[in-house]
């Protein structure tokens, strides 16, 4: 594979500038082989998990750069204790009313999604998307030999940009505003992922055209990655020409032949379209752009109680989430509706499963072609 350059891919070792964010360890290492740069997710794992995952991509990952990303977000509820001080979950159950677990337990019914059975374990971590959850995920992935550690929802906390730094890792953060951009700098932050409305998961409102050039101009000589809607070649071009280093990605890898994602909602995936998604509070309590389906739906309903804020909500829809991703195709159930994923608008260009490797060759050939295109316009 050629080499496309940008002085960041320079700096972290890239054959190409293409970031792409799973939650698939296979997914990571297979980018990263291909000559991007793969980035697990890492707000799904427990600390075990997150371990054996870790192993998995150093097993596979031929010694080329890889990175993980957290969630530590700036806001959230913590039911008065304080960012710093433990969490009492059962001071944050408290907070979830009554009216909230009846909606959920009829939209269950509605869609006549079972109980789990005894013994079943739902969602193993229920204060999910907090620095306190995160903390430990951090000190290990911080020991592995990581070249990148980014973060989503706010700028990581000072002590963790610093102890990166002391260990030779770039830190990355995610941001949809060119304010927060300059805030994560003051943090220390070495890489702004500016990421424009059209993405998967958590989003702001200005799509990734109008926020990319609007960010690099904000940021001086910290290096830029465009994130958003970006699935082929000349999407990457273009987020060069927008002044950034580079393209994070994270919604192809979904229907990539090496991702987790159930067969069943990766074809629910596979036959949507661009108009698929909605930017809706009903999956962790922040907007965050997902298929637009049953669940959506009711919890964007003006008449139901709306979604509670993160991480309570995340608290709240727990269990049910584990059911309906535990009986979606099975005989008697339509929990096959209520079945959603964080997914981005270019959804609709997610048409057919293919390996990693195949995505990437076809992607550099694109990117190649359209710089060649633009060039020749000169
Ligand atoms: C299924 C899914 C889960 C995501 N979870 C996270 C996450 O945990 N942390 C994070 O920083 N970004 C997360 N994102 C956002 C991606 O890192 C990336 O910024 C986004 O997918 C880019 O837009 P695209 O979906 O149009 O490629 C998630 C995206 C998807 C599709």
């Amino acid at each position: 594979m050629s080499r496309i350059r940008t002085p960041l891919s320079e700096e972290l070792g890239l054959e190409v500038p293409l970031f792409a964010f799973s939650k698939a360890p296979a997914v990571v290492a297979a980018v990263s082989r291909a000559g991007g740069m793969g980035v697990l997710g890492a707000v799904a794992y427990t600390v075990d998990q997150l371990r054996e995952a870790l192993d998995f991509i150093d097993a596979h990952v031929d010694g080329k750069p890889y990175g993980v990303d957290v969630v530590m977000p700036a806001k959230y509820v913590d039911g008065g204790a304080g960012h710093d001080a433990p969490l009492d979950p059962d001071k944050l159950e408290a907070m979830i009313s009554p009216r909230h677990r009846a909606f959920i337990d009829e939209l269950l019914a509605r869609h006549e999604v079972p109980p789990l059975p005894p013994g079943a374990d739902a969602w193993h971590n229920l204060l999910a998307w907090t620095e306190q959850t995160t903390r430990p995920q951090v000190d290990l992935a911080l020991s592995r030999p990581i070249k990148l550690l980014a973060n989503a929802l706010g700028p990581p906390p000072r002590d963790i940009v610093d102890r990166a730094h002391a260990k030779g890792i770039k830190v990355a953060a995610l941001t949809g505003a060119a304010a927060h951009a300059r805030k994560h700098i003051e943090n220390g932050v070495d890489i702004i992922v500016a990421q424009g409305t059209e993405a998967g998961g958590h989003c702001g409102e200005i799509s990734t055209m109008v926020l990319v050039p609007e960010i690099v101009d904000a940021v001086g000589d910290v290096p830029v990655l465009a994130a958003g809607g970006i699935g082929c070649g000349r999407q990457v071009a273009a987020a060069l020409a927008l002044g950034a280093q580079g393209a994070w990605t994270g919604s192809i890898w979904l229907t990539a032949a090496e991702s987790d994602v159930e067969p069943l909602l990766k074809q629910k995936l596979l036959r949507a379209s661009s108009r698929d998604t909605v930017r809706s509070r009903a999956l962790t309590g922040k907007p965050a752009r997902q298929l637009k389906t049953g669940w959506s739906e009711a919890w964007d309903d003006p008449a139901g109680p709306g979604a509670l804020p993160m991480p309570l909500q995340f608290m709240l829809t727990a269990d049910a989430t584990t059911r309906i991703h535990r009986f979606a195709g099975q005989p008697g159930t339509r929990a096959h509706e209520l079945l959603t994923s964080p997914v981005g608008q270019i959804v609709g260009r997610m048409n057919h499963e293919r390996p990693v490797a195949e995505i990437m060759s076809e992607l550099v050939r694109e990117l190649e072609d359209s710089i060649r295109r633009m060039t020749a316009a000169l």
